[in-house]
């Protein structure tokens, strides 16, 4: 049966700034079963421990690389600003859950700052446990899902002391950490997430050093790094698995970023599809996930190529057991994806120089460019792509056996606009693509997370790129009961605002006050 669905703009009026009347931009008529969400699906939004949270020295807390990065390096940070107070959730977390209350928001991605809970080294600061035990209360007091990442880029700084991610004893830690976390918060938290994006951790952080702990090891920093990740994640699912599981019932997996590729030259096709994605998000995501583990066979094949040619006496990419392989192989019970925007790509055909300085974008013999008609945030990465979400999903689907996906991540930023149409479109047309990829690719992807609900510190940009401020959309959806029936971005009132913060509603109306807001609508 073909039911109306209709997508449409409401601007709510707000107080001390523009107000509008509600305007329908679009009206069509289609298949529901298209565009509808399933009734599990969840819609959440995502925040990260040094973000948000603020103080950074209190309660025990020792410092991460981004505390001593962002204190010693002010100039590297686009605006001057840190994260030592941030939004200050740590004191008015409740304004947080509010927002996402208020929202509708069915779960909360967030994360524990390592250095909280282990400042020193690994003796565990109790005090830091307090914290993250209101939170989890009040988000279950009042019916969110929690969905809670272990590390989000904070590396505490005395992990960094022994090489972090370099040193093979980061393994030994970090499934300490998660240990620990389990045991704490295990009866509260039922969605664990081990890394976030390791890729972005890897090559900026230990290959081309633009971020803390800026280690600069093109071509082999990046490749080992990514290997202990791998081997820490694999460690804190088996312990889980091992300890938790059975009286826990939760689950863990990882969160990976990719662009999605699309064929400059249609000549090259699905292969070149294929190598650009398996040099990102198969890189981490193929030893895990895919039916054999191990890298990607490209990149075993290319970095080794490279590394005869280089004469070195081994691969630069670390090799991988037999045991290895199987440690890692099946350890996640889904994948955590965050997509932000996609690319264009072709083979790089020239001749490789073995005196040059490798690093994985040379490895992978790509070129990337951009359509000039893709609309850019103020991310100067980020292009609105959607068709590139909803490849990704298919991709991964035909890759991974269909494992299950959380969207751990979409977002659109800007300077603070008042008017945020792009902010609006971007979310509008992505969500559609993810619809699509549920309702006709049949891909399994179990709910969706907007970043962010609250603006924060975007890492070296400080405030001055901001993915949440005055973002009001609503995307509606008439159809049957047996689908989510409305979905719905809109402004957080500036009345709201209580500490100067802004904050993203993303919210669910009913249908009938959905009707309401379009009475008096310019269209229909
Ligand atoms: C990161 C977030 C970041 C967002 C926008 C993601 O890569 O996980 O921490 O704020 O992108 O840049």
């Amino acid at each position: 049966m073909n039911i109306l669905i209709i997508f449409s703009f409401l601007f709510i009026p707000r107080i001390s700034a523009v107000s509008r009347s509600p305007i329908l931009i679009e009206k069509e008529s289609f298949d529901s079963s298209f565009y509808a969400f399933p009734k599990n699906f969840s819609f959440g939004a995502s925040t990260a421990a040094y973000q948000i949270e603020g103080a950074w020295n209190e309660d025990g807390k020792g410092q991460s690389i981004w505390d001593t990065f962002t204190h010693n390096h002010p100039d590297m940070i686009a605006d001057g600003t840190n994260g030592d107070i941030g939004d200050d959730s740590y004191h008015h977390y409740l304004d947080d859950i509010k927002a996402l209350k208020e929202v509708g928001f069915e779960h909360y991605r967030f994360s524990v700052s390592w250095a909280r809970i282990f400042p020193n080294g690994t003796i565990v600061n109790k005090k830091g446990f307090d914290y993250y035990h209101k939170l989890l209360d009040q988000l279950i007091v009042n019916n969110i899902e929690p969905v809670v990442t272990m590390l989000h880029y904070d590396i505490p700084q005395w992990v960094q002391d022994y090489g972090g991610f370099l040193n093979p004893y980061f393994v030994k830690y970090f499934k300490l950490y998660a240990q620990t976390l389990y045991t704490e918060f295990g009866s509260k938290v039922k969605i664990w997430i081990t890394f976030n994006e390791p890729y972005e951790s890897c090559v900026e952080g230990y290959s081309a050093g633009t971020s803390p702990p800026l280690i600069n090891l093109r071509g082999t920093g990046e490749y080992i790094c990514a290997h202990n990740v791998l081997l820490a994640h694999a460690a804190a699912y088996d312990t889980y698995k091992k300890l938790f599981k059975n009286d826990q019932r939760g689950m863990v997996g990882i969160t990976l970023d990719s662009r999605f590729y699309f064929p400059k030259n249609p000549l090259e096709g699905s292969d070149i599809v294929n190598r650009a994605m398996n040099f990102e998000l198969g890189w981490f995501a193929h030893p895990i996930f895919s039916k054999n583990g191990d890298y990607p066979q490209v990149m075993i094949d290319e970095i080794n190529e490279r590394s005869n040619q280089e004469g070195r006496p081994f691969s630069r990419l670390p090799e991988m057991s037999n045991q290895v392989k199987e440690f890692i192989r099946g350890s996640a019970d889904f994948l955590g994806f965050n997509y932000y925007s996609s690319r264009y790509v072709e083979f790089d055909n020239s001749e490789y120089d073995p005196t040059s300085q490798p690093t994985i974008y040379q490895d992978s013999r790509i070129k990337t460019s951009i359509d000039e008609n893709w609309k850019r945030a103020k991310s100067e990465w980020l292009y609105s792509v959607p068709q590139g979400l909803h490849d990704a999903l298919v991709w991964i689907k035909n890759e991974y056996n269909n494992i299950p996906v959380i969207i751990t991540e979409n977002g659109w930023s800007d300077s603070g606009e008042l008017e945020d149409d792009d902010r609006i479109n971007y979310y509008k047309e992505h969500l559609i693509s993810v619809a699509k990829a549920i309702n006709i690719e049949k891909c399994n992807v179990l709910g969706y997370t907007a970043w962010s609900i609250i603006d924060n510190f975007e890492w070296r940009k400080g405030f001055s790129e901001r993915f949440v401020q005055d973002a009001f959309l609503q995307l509606n959806q008439y159809n049957g009961l047996d689908h989510k029936n409305d979905i719905a971005i809109i402004e957080m009132p500036s009345s709201f605002n209580t500490t100067e913060k802004s904050y993203l509603k993303f919210a669910r109306l009913p249908t009938t006050e959905l009707n309401d807001a379009l009475v008096g609508s310019t269209v229909g």
